[in-house]
């Protein structure tokens, strides 16, 4: 059963109710295997945000949740993992529907979600502030408080992941939370207000609000009371978000996107080397901030190392993301289709040479947004393939001779997100880590992110520490309390 066919048009999740924006306006939600239209979904304006946002504050403010036991808060997000796990393999049908990622990847992903939400459960009950030394008589602390209502705002490539991975942190430490999620993936995140309820979160603490970008997107960065925002997408609208909360003077945390460096020394274990490659460069069709989609190889290797990927890399299966033997989906939208194909185009005629793909592969299904696993060689560092963010399977091939000239092409672009390093050499491994100006270093372990680890985008990848104990820092801020207990009196005339 898929959402539409159980509440007729997708909802906003405002206050603990399923509702309709008050226009009454819609908009399709898509299944890019297909191009099909799979539902209606309301599309969130100005009004509707605002009435989430106030849902939010009344209900941050009642205290039945900003100021419950910590443990009550740990308890209720533990049953919420649970009730997501209980029901992963549904969540995963639809987010698969409507993302097109293969099912078992998509259902695999709603289970990693559920992870989240328990370890961050138990962020609600860790110590959140100091006490500093003082004045005999005087006795100073601060604690760390939630900011009221944290605004979320999610991109299309990990939909249910992405709203767990945002929210959970925000909510173990009290806030409440308006979330709205990307409009080419809106559907999984439609079932998540359901089960908060179910869980025991009191209504009002959780909404969600669906629409696009500039109107509903915009509305909840513009709105007044919303005193942090948490932003996952584009470094182009992550400098319009942090422009618009100039405004407000709004803590705004970023994670934005990536241009990945993995790079094959010479001296690596060449065959795990290539298929931790290969899946940092395809996975999610590509669609992964951290994509390792700039290959580095070592000049004196690199006929050898390119021939046996591109090999590997012909045998990857494309196919109808409901088909468990599928590998690699469509894209999301035509959107990203249209840009991913302009990058191909591009790279051809700024003299790149294809190794292979570059067209529309062989699928069941017509009119699905499929893109073959592209590879381009001969690609050098001032070229827009080797600089710009494709976000599709679309990999650029370059060489290098030494250490130090890697490191360089590493570091010369705009974006600091990750690095891939393959190697045997240790003393390589810390040397590289320590000069590649980027948040998350990866040696022999592309994507290796167990819940407990954090990281932050360096350069134009973002902005404030993101997962693991550092979100507490992240979704509270700071408030010092300074006791004067003896009766002693200011010096002061
Ligand atoms: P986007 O960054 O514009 O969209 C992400 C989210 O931001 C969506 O929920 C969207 O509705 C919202 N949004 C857009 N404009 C907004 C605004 N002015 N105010 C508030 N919210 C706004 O990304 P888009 O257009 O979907 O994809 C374009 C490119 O962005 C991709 O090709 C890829 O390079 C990059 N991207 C990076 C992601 C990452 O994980 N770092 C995720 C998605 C896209
Ligand atoms: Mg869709």
């Amino acid at each position: 059963m898929t959402v539409a066919e159980r509440t007729g048009t997708v909802s906003h999740f405002i206050g603990g109710d399923e509702v309709p924006s008050a226009s009454g306006r819609t908009f399709p939600a898509i299944d890019p295997s297909t191009g099909a239209e799979i539902a209606q979904v309301a599309f969130g304006e100005a009004e509707d945000v605002d009435r989430a946002v106030a849902a939010g504050r009344a209900a941050f403010e009642s205290g039945a949740w900003s100021r419950a036991a910590p443990g009550h808060r740990a308890t209720v997000l533990r049953r919420l993992a649970d009730l997501i796990r209980a029901d992963a393999e549904r969540i995963g049908r639809i987010e698969s529907m409507d993302t097109g990622k293969p099912i078992a990847q998509a259902t695999a992903e709603v289970n990693v979600a559920a992870d989240f939400v328990t370890y961050f459960a138990g962020h609600a009950e860790l110590p959140n502030g100091r006490t500093y030394p003082a004045d005999a008589g005087y006795f100073v602390y601060t604690v760390r408080e939630p900011y009221g209502v944290v605004g979320a705002i999610s991109p299309w490539n990990y939909p249910f992941l992405l709203a767990c991975w945002k929210t959970a942190p925000a909510l173990a430490v009290g806030n409440s939370v308006v979330l709205k999620m990307a409009e080419q993936t809106p559907l999984s995140t439609a079932e998540l207000g359901r089960l908060t309820l179910e869980a025991g979160m009191p209504a009002g603490v959780f909404n969600v609000v669906h629409g696009d970008g500039p109107t509903t997107g915009a509305a909840l960065v513009a709105h007044p009371q919303v005193k942090k925002l948490t932003f996952t997408g584009s470094t182009a609208t992550g400098q319009a978000i942090l422009r618009s909360a100039a405004d407000h003077i709004k803590s705004v945390h970023l994670e934005l996107g990536g241009k990945t460096p993995n790079i094959v020394f010479g001296d690596a274990d060449m065959e795990q080397a290539i298929a931790g490659s290969l899946f940092t460069a395809f996975y999610n069709t590509g669609q992964i901030c951290t994509s390792g989609s700039r290959l580095l190889v070592q000049r004196k290797d690199s006929d050898r190392v390119i021939e046996a990927f591109v090999e590997r890399a012909r045998g990857i299966r494309v196919g109808d993301p409901g088909d468990s033997t599928s590998q690699l989906g469509p894209l999301v939208s035509e959107e990203q289709f249209q840009r991913v194909t302009g990058y191909i185009e591009e790279g051809r005629r700024g003299g790149a040479r294809l190794a292979l793909g570059g067209g529309r592969p062989q699928v069941p299904v017509a009119g699905g947004y499929y893109v073959e696993p592209t590879i381009f060689v001969d690609v050098t560092p001032d070229m827009r393939i080797a600089r710009e963010e494709i976000f599709g399977p679309v990999l650029s091939v370059l060489t290098f001779d030494d250490e130090d000239e890697a490191v360089r092409i590493a570091n010369d672009v705009m974006y600091g997100l990750a690095a891939t390093i393959w190697t045997t050499d240790l003393g390589r491994a810390f040397r590289v880590a320590q000069k590649i100006d980027a948040g998350i270093i990866w040696t022999n372990c592309p994507h290796y992110l167990p819940v407990n680890v954090p990281y932050e985008g360096h350069k134009m990848s973002g902005l404030g520490e993101d997962l693991g104990v550092e979100a507490l820092q992240t979704f509270t801020h700071l408030k010092t309390h300074c006791v004067n207990f003896n009766g002693a009196r200011m010096a002061w005339a």
